[in-house]
């Protein structure tokens, strides 16, 4: 296997240093296109990564410069890219959406095209998401359910598979779309639910905040490991021919039973924690986002290893963990009170 050498955008990002980890293991040279400033800025920006700093190799450029794109594609040959930047926090005002979609939507389209024209056989992999069915009609959903978008990220997303989509069958090119439901870890941005529980349980458990504030507790999502999910983004681009796939556990949960286990896991009640505002809600789904990922178990073989309460608990340790060293280096430096 050795010597295969693999792009991602989006490296420094959740799913990017995981997979950056997974194709470690396997014996890829693993390349990431990072902004300038985040080269510069090793210990906020890099962090997920950092760990891996020494064994991969970073080019300065962003997936919103076609010229860094080009360039980057015109000097080094890739046997697989993975494209996973893109601006991916739902929540934003639709009318506020126009960054989102114009960066989502070029970026994709740069890539696909400097990939044709410089290196047509490269495998691309494009990072769907649930987000495209929004308004679904039926549940469970899979790679036949309609796509309903409602917001300008889910637009934008429908936008990149239609691209991928048309660069493999109008030029011959191996592109698969992975249509992904919600995959957490506790590399996962502050700005999302299960990580704003998590680490509002570690501030709360160690008497530094006393209550949460949250949306609504009965919105439901079908939630992953990260770590699961990387691998079945590669084991698209391993067969014999490219297409899209659903990418779930195919199990509904709520925001309220996150909190439980969460809380559960410092010996409290959620209920004596946690408050709602509605200035966190968000339309919610009639029809829940749960997936059916049927084709990728029967023909990649694939299976998610871990369980939402492993989920969880995973995340809630690592938040007490960051907490406990936190308030120990501060203590050292004199800083504690
Ligand atoms: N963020 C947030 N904050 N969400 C809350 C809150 C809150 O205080 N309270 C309730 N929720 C609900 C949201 O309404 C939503 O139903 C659910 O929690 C999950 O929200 P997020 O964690 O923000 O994720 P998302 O479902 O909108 O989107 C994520 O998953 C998609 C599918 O994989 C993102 O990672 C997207 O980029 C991704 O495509």
């Amino acid at each position: 296997m050795g010597n295969r050498r693999a792009l991602i955008t989006g490296i420094t990002g959740q799913d990017g240093s995981y997979l950056s980890e997974y194709l470690l293991e396997l014996g890829y040279e693993v390349h990431g296109l990072v902004r300038r400033v985040a080269l510069e800025d090793h210990r906020h920006r890099l962090h997920r990564i950092e760990h891996l700093l020494d064994r991969l190799i970073l080019h300065s450029g962003s997936v919103e410069n076609y010229p860094s794109i080009f360039r980057l594609l015109a000097s080094h040959p890739f046997d697989e890219c993975y494209h996973l930047a893109a601006q991916s926090f739902v929540g934003e005002d639709f009318e506020e959406g126009f960054a989102t979609m114009s960066i989502n939507i070029s970026s994709t389209q740069y890539i696909l095209s400097s990939i044709r024209e410089l290196q047509p056989q490269c495998r691309f992999y494009f990072a769907g998401s649930s987000e495209m069915f929004g308004r679904a009609a039926a549940a469970p959903q899979d790679e036949e359910t309609r796509f309903r978008p409602r917001s300008s990220y889910g637009i934008s997303k429908v936008a990149g598979f239609e691209l991928t989509r048309n660069y493999r069958e109008a030029y011959d090119m191996f592109a698969c779309s992975g249509i992904l439901f919600n995959h957490e870890s506790p590399r996962r941005g502050f700005e999302f639910v299960t990580k704003k529980i998590a680490s509002g349980v570690a501030l709360i458990a160690h008497g530094a905040q006393d209550h949460l504030t949250l949306g609504n507790l009965d919105a439901q999502r079908d939630w992953g490991h990260a770590a699961d999910y990387v691998q079945v983004m590669w084991l698209m681009l391993q067969q014999d021919a490219p297409d899209d796939y659903v990418v779930a556990t195919g199990q509904l949960h709520t925001v309220r039973e996150f909190c439980e286990l969460a809380f559960a896991q410092i010996d409290r009640d959620y209920r004596d924690h946690v408050r709602v505002d509605p200035r966190f809600f968000r339309p919610t789904e009639d029809i829940p986002l749960c997936g059916n990922a049927q084709k990728a178990r029967s023909q990649l073989g694939w299976q998610p290893q871990r369980t939402f309460p492993d989920l969880v608990r995973e995340m809630v340790e690592h938040e007490l963990y960051r907490r406990r060293s936190e308030l120990n280096s501060s203590r050292q430096t004199g800083l504690g009170s």
